[in-house]
């Protein structure tokens, strides 16, 4: 992905979620508009195979339906309200499939794809559609079902992987210990990020991109620690603070 100010990628979190609806094309554009470097969404499998990209398992809050992603098929999908919740301006928004977010973004915009699921069909799902688009090199994965994560990794040498981490933290040198795959990136709460982390990562070669980070001071300060990027709900935010 490109990067801009000393190489912070600015990452935007289910497009630019702070604005616009979540995971929606229209959040997406928007992120690009803003000069996001990348956007992170979150996929899901329908109950026909697609590739949907949500948040939730079910479609009850974001969207006029109800029911779960992986007992409604495509065409149900399909017929959905995925704006209206948000506000009038984005009435008619659908529930994308992860190739029509490909399809819309510039080539120069990075995708950061979060795994919902432990799911092997999603996963495989996944890796076909990123083979078949030659999308291994623009696209990271993240996940917190890091098992699943590390043996896409193990079948797809090629793939970016990227850990996620909250609760149960787990910091680099320990990570790259017990999964012994190569980790492009990790993903902590932003919480989590400190001198000790960030010495970590850098010894081993992770980037670290931490979440959700919406307030600019502690953008300021995660950039000073060193960290390769900041997922975050208001890309234009960011932008004005690396401009400045
Ligand atoms: O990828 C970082 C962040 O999106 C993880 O949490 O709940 O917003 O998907 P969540
Ligand atoms: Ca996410």
């Amino acid at each position: 992905m490109r990067t801009t100010h000393r190489q912070i990628a600015i990452v935007g979190h289910r497009g630019a979620a702070g604005e616009a609806p979540e995971n929606t094309l229209g959040s997406f554009a928007l992120a690009v508009e803003q000069g996001a470097d990348a956007v992170e969404l979150d996929v899901h499998l329908s109950k026909d195979g697609s590739i949907v990209v949500c948040h939730d398992a079910k479609v009850n809050r974001t969207t006029t339906g109800r029911g779960a992603i992986a007992e409604l098929l495509t065409r149900e999908l399909k017929q959905l309200d995925a704006g209206m919740w948000h506000s009038d301006r984005y009435a008619g928004e659908r529930l994308p499939l992860l190739e029509e977010v490909l399809d819309l973004l510039p080539p120069a915009v990075g995708v950061n794809v979060e795994i919902k699921i432990d799911s092997p069909e999603l996963r495989d799902g996944l890796l076909r559609l990123l083979r078949e688009r030659s999308m291994l090199q623009r696209v990271f994965v993240s996940s917190f079902h890091h098992g699943g994560l590390t043996r896409m990794k193990q079948e797809e040498p090629g793939l970016r992987i990227g850990l996620l981490v909250d609760k149960k933290p787990i910091m680099p040198e320990e990570a790259a210990r017990k999964y012994g795959v190569e980790l492009y990136s990790m993903h902590p709460h932003h919480k989590l990020v400190n001198r000790q982390w960030m010495e970590q990562a850098n010894r081993l070669g992770i980037r670290v991109y931490p979440w959700t980070v919406n307030k600019v001071p502690r953008m300021a300060e995660l950039i000073a620690l060193g960290v390769s990027g900041i997922i975050t709900d208001f890309p234009a935010r960011l932008r004005a603070l690396l401009n400045n």
